[in-house]
């Protein structure tokens, strides 16, 4: 009795109500975290070619995002930032009125129930483009831990509730654990970058960000593609140093140390689902060669499955959208109470 024909899982895939009954993973939008780029000025909305419905936003604008996301229900936003001014030291980025911590300041004033998270690294920052002091045209370690303390503090104090360290320097969240407690920050929260790999799918990013290396490529500090147990060493030192929580990055070709991580810690765990991966979708559709929102909710989907309590993803108020129809569509009850018929509308389901 162990098998066919006694056992038929078609079965519980004939209807749509089945299939919803015994759905292993829903997503929601308290899963996302959405990534804003704020820039100085005021009534400003660039939007990034590589990027189609993501812009850098002006703090009035970004504002009027937060409100938008919360009407959405999303719970979370990750900070980046565009300076008036690069320098060696990337000095913006831990300026007490620096447009990220001018943005966490409107942002907690607008929508005080918005968790605030920022990217604390300074490749947005420096003129070279480099995410750490360059001194010989090699990035320093030690010499920026210094600086990324500094600006995970500058955040802290203009209201962040969670700091995100992206740099990949050896000893950063320790460093900035430290220095957050020191100060009376120790109810500042850490999500590290841990695993963060150097990757090609970040290059649209690089334009969104304006955060292009001048010379050389990251890969003295991010890490190597191939290297799977590294990254779990990568996660453990993270951990010890006390890291909140923890991330993979990117998030489609890094899944399985995604499903890795979730095995291997406890700790609430964050993928990132990079630009190039959301570029990649965005163009195939504009082509008319895939369906945008089977796709994204499929990877979306994908990422959660495998084991990513939290995903950044620029999908988010478009999977918001979607997901919200769908329910909609699930649930519309009629007049005699019974459920309206939920017809397979194709392309709209995974
Ligand atoms: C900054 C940073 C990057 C991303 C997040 N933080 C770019 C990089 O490391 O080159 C990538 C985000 C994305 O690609 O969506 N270090
Ligand atoms: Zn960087």
């Amino acid at each position: 009795m162990s098998g066919f024909p006694a056992v038929r899982l078609r079965r519980l895939r004939r209807s749509e109500p089945l299939r919803a009954l015994v759905r292993e993973v829903q997503l929601t939008p308290a899963d996302f975290i959405y990534p804003l780029f704020v820039t100085h000025g005021s009534g400003v909305r660039n939007p990034i070619g590589s990027m189609p419905g993501v812009f850098q936003l002006s703090v009035d604008q970004a504002r009027r995002e937060a409100a938008e996301l919360g009407a959405y229900g999303i719970r979370a936003v990750l900070l980046f930032g565009l300076p008036a001014a690069k320098d060696e030291r990337g000095s913006e980025a831990y300026h007490p009125d620096g447009i990220v911590q001018q943005a966490i300041r409107a942002l907690k004033d607008a929508a005080p129930e918005l968790v605030v998270m920022t990217d604390v690294c300074l490749c947005e920052y420096t003129s070279h483009g480099h995410c750490g002091v360059v001194e010989q045209g090699r990035v320093l370690n030690d010499p920026t831990l210094e600086l990324l303390g500094e600006m995970a503090l500058s955040h802290a104090r203009a209201g962040a509730d969670v700091v995100a360290p992206s740099d990949m320097m050896d000893g950063r969240v320790g460093a900035i654990r430290r220095v957050l407690d020191e100060q009376g920050f120790a109810d500042t929260a850490i999500m590290a970058y841990s695993a963060k790999f150097a990757s090609g799918f970040y290059g649209p990013f690089r334009e969104a960000a304006d955060s292009a290396p001048q010379f050389g490529d990251r890969r003295a500090y991010q890490m190597d593609p191939p290297n799977a147990r590294e990254a779990m060493r990568e996660l453990e030192l993270d951990v010890a140093e006390g890291a909140d929580l923890i991330m993979v990055k990117p998030a489609l070709a890094y899944l399985d140390l995604v499903r890795r991580a979730r095995e291997r810690f406890d700790l609430p765990q964050v993928a990132y689902n990079v630009r190039g991966e959301y570029a990649m979708v965005k163009a195939a559709a504009q082509l008319g060669w895939i369906d945008e929102r089977r796709i994204a909710l499929e990877i979306l989907t994908g990422i959660k499955r495998a084991g990513a309590d939290l995903i950044i993803t620029y999908h988010a108020k478009d999977a918001c959208r979607w997901l919200e129809e769908d329910f909609r569509c699930r649930t519309t009850t009629t007049r005699a109470g019974t459920f309206r018929k939920t017809t397979d509308r194709p392309g709209n389901r995974y």
